[in-house]
């Protein structure tokens, strides 16, 4: 019994030790690092591909519109800022100015994205060497509309692409930045809604991005 147990203690001494030779050959350190940055950008890719699968089956129709139900706008561009977290860097400063706080009648998932693609345009066109970004998005009632705008203080549109700006497929990005579908979508999305989508832009500046969408109130039951 004795000598099983200096055996194996012997052999735990040198297991041990071999298991620190691996260790330092194979650098477990860097490999833990160089994982979590791997899923780090995985996870960012995936973000990408999810935000152009939904886009194109907005294309394809096959979520349905009709989907609609009493929702808070504001809790939706919430989820859009959380979901769009990583991507807005550290020089963007976000400022929300929500006031129309009613419920919506609408297709809440839609409508997500149209907010969607509006903040991450807004955050693309701020290049991080901005130093102070700034990223504001406001809610209100204008008579019988909500009024929601997306203004950033980026690189702004130069004027001889704002006519192409909705068509499916116009981006001035590169093919890994960009598709061209965000602006589309959102012009297709908000018109179903019965609503229109505008900007100004000023190169240099800035740009504002308004959706105006009309609502009515629930009535209690
Ligand atoms: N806030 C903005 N500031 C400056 N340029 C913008 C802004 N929003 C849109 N644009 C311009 O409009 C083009 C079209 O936008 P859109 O969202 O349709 O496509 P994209 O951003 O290029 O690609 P995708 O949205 O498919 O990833 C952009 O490539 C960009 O040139
Ligand atoms: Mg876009």
């Amino acid at each position: 019994m004795e000598n099983y147990q200096e055996i194996t203690h012997e052999e735990m001494t040198l297991r041990m030790a071999e298991l620190k030779k691996l260790k330092e050959e194979i650098n477990l350190a860097y490999i833990i690092k160089d994982f979590a940055d791997i899923l780090a950008s995985n996870n960012n890719g995936l973000m990408r591909v999810q935000r152009i699968v939904s886009d194109l089956r907005v294309f394809s129709r096959d979520q349905q519109p009709e989907n609609r139900i009493w929702f808070k706008i504001e809790d939706e561009i919430e989820v859009s800022l959380r979901l769009l977290q990583h991507r807005i860097t550290s020089n963007i400063q976000i400022t929300k100015s929500f006031n129309f706080l009613e419920l919506f009648y609408g297709n809440n998932s839609r409508l997500g994205q149209v907010f969607m693609n509006l903040i991450s345009n807004a955050v693309e066109a701020i290049p991080e060497s901005v130093e102070k970004g700034m990223l504001t998005i406001r809610t209100e009632k204008i008579e019988d509309k909500v009024v929601i705008t997306v203004t950033d203080n980026g690189l702004g549109i130069p004027e001889k692409y704002q006519s192409a700006l909705f068509e499916p497929f116009f981006t001035t990005k590169t093919q890994e930045k960009g598709m061209g579908l965000g602006l589309s979508i959102c012009y297709g999305i908000v018109t179903e809604h019965g609503g229109t989508i505008s900007f100004e832009s000023t190169v240099g500046e800035g740009t504002a991005f308004t959706i105006e969408l009309p609502y009515s109130i629930k009535e209690e039951n």
